[in-house]
């Protein structure tokens, strides 16, 4: 035994007499993970985070969370002599006086919204792969709660520098306060402290945004992580892989090795971007002033769906007693989303009820083996979609000079007819694909070499595919639609009849699939390639 080894022998000893720990040890960092890229989408979210606290920490120091005005005299000159908010001054300052503030600024904003696209397209993985089936119920709501504290956080982030931008983000947050039904006015002056800008707002949002929201965060991120340690990781189906066991390399060494690189992985190409790509120019906007309001205002990416509902809403307004409902701003900026978001968190749920499998699942679905689920995924990505594009209407109308006009009926409609459109493609894509498999598992791989027969006709010759290949394609469930009763034994209707009825069809729905190959089928086609 080396002198190193001993000396690290004796601090295990010391730790562990003390803590019990090697045991605990030795059984989790053993721990078995399986292997797949789409498994590091989860990661990106952990690191953009954890780069979220050291960069927004540095921010603390030199941020002033204050609205009291002040005559800028820092070293950006279109600026001296204006007056602004201490906020904004201080913003300004950590980009051009504190050294290497502007490249933190920079490297927060932009981990911020890989942040946002991780968990997007973390969230995506998780359903079109049918992670979140029993037992991950509750992951997947607590995942729905770190999306939408997200968007919160991000939008409270790009709020705080009092910029021109900034200011018109929460002109639009007060509005649609405002457009609550009875208590809107009362809920907007308690939240801005009096009328609006008021001085109170950017010190509240300052607290939510660097201490009670990134400690929510944490809370979730541990329990979210906790749930997948004990529930274990899913995994794509394979041969050797069951509901029962986890295929894959251990915690120590594989993964903490492969989890180490990533992390600096993540953070160099943060750091990157931070360094060469500007990002959130505040001091080109100007300070916040309610009567201004800068052309081709663009809020972050994951704000601009929302923005682009509000922008696409129908002037529609009713007076009622004498108070005004703003159905244009209640609708797409409270009422669409709350639907929509309810619905995102209760989706496994919904699964469970239509198809009436309520079993736990391990292994994951390709997506084209879920037709319906895929398809409901396109149809809610292309209302978003369509949503984020009306979010830039103007700067797309500019751009291929279009008028707001088209770019706002494209939308209006568009909303409505593409997402339909997008179900039914996506559900015959995912039918063909099924078809694809079956050929493949039956008649093998098209070789492109084509042959010649003694009597002249030409044909192209297949090649079986591996026995592992074959097994992965057809080793998935094809569900049977649900058979509910709506008649009793002597024909008579029987109490829930309808809801039966319903739960059937949308269950013969969810059940249509091209019908797998059989190894019989396999077996009796073999040799004829
Ligand atoms: C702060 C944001 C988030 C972080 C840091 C995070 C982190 C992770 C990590 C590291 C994993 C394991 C690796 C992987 O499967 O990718 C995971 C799994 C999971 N996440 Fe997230 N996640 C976040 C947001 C979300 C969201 C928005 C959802 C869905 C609404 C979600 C649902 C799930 C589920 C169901 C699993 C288990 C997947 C499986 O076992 O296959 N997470 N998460």
């Amino acid at each position: 035994m080396t002198a190193r080894e001993r000396i690290a022998g004796n601090v295990a000893g010391y730790v562990d007499d003390r803590t019990g720990a090697a045991k605990w040890m030795k059984k989790n960092l053993t721990k078995v993970f399986p292997d797949h890229w789409s498994f590091l989408l989860g990661e990106i979210c952990l690191y953009s985070f954890i780069i979220l606290l050291a960069s927004g920490t540095f921010l603390t120091f030199w941020f002033d969370p204050s609205m009291k005005e002040v005559v800028y005299d820092g070293s950006y000159a279109p600026l001296q002599g204006i007056e602004m908010s201490a906020a904004y001054a201080s913003a300004l300052d950590i980009s051009f006086e504190v050294r290497g503030g502007l490249l933190m600024r920079q490297i927060h904003h932009w981990a911020a919204l890989i942040f946002m696209v991780g968990i997007v397209i973390h969230l995506l993985r998780v359903y079109f792969t049918g992670a979140f089936r029993k037992p991950r119920e509750f992951n997947w709501i607590i995942g729905v709660g770190l999306l939408t504290l997200g968007i919160v956080e991000g939008f409270l982030g790009y709020s705080l520098p009092d910029d021109l931008l900034s200011g018109t983000g929460i002109r639009i947050a007060e509005a649609i306060i405002q457009a609550i039904p009875v208590v809107g006015s009362y809920l907007a002056f308690f939240a801005f402290g009096g009328a609006f800008p008021g001085e109170a707002f950017i010190p509240r949002i300052y607290t939510v945004h660097i201490l009670l929201l990134p400690g929510i965060f944490l809370a979730l991120i541990t329990v979210h992580l906790m749930l997948v340690w004990y529930q274990k990781h899913t995994q794509f189906p394979g041969p050797g892989r069951t509901e029962k066991n986890v295929v894959g390399y251990p915690l120590m060494p594989v993964y903490m090795a492969k989890a180490g690189g990533f992390f600096f992985i993540v953070f160099g190409v943060t750091a990157f971007l931070g360094a060469v790509a500007s990002i959130n120019p505040i001091w080109l906007y100007g300070p916040y002033t309610p009567g201004q309001v800068s052309a081709g205002s663009q809020p972050d990416w994951y704000m601009g769906w929302l923005d682009g509902l509000v922008r696409m809403a129908p002037p529609l307004e009713t007076y009622f007693f004498g108070y005004t409902i703003s159905w244009n701003i209640l609708i797409p900026g409270l009422i669409l989303p709350g639907i929509m978001f309810t619905l995102l968190a209760l989706y496994p749920f919904i699964e469970q009820w239509a198809s009436g499998d309520k079993r736990e699942h391990h292994l994951l679905d390709r997506p084209r083996n879920a037709p319906n689920r895929t398809a409901l995924g396109a149809m809610a990505l292309t209302f978003t979609l369509v949503s984020l594009i009306n979010g830039g209407n103007d700067i797309i109308a500019t751009t291929f000079d279009l008028t707001i006009n088209q770019m706002m009926w494209f939308s209006r409609i568009g909303v409505i007819v593409l997402p339909p459109i997008a179900f039914v493609v996506t559900k015959r894509i995912c039918l063909s694909l099924q078809r694809a498999d079956r050929e493949l598992v039956l008649h093998g791989r098209e070789t492109g070499r084509l042959v010649r027969l003694p009597h002249g006709e030409f044909v192209e010759i297949h090649e079986p595919i591996s026995a592992e290949k074959a097994w992965t394609l057809t080793s998935h469930e094809q569900l049977a639609p649900l058979e509910l009763p709506e008649f009793d034994g002597a024909g008579v209707r029987r109490p829930g009849a309808i809801k039966n009825k319903v739960r059937n069809r949308i269950s013969r729905a969810n059940a249509v699939a091209v019908p797998k190959a059989t190894e019989t089928e396999r077996k009796e086609l073999e040799g004829h390639h």
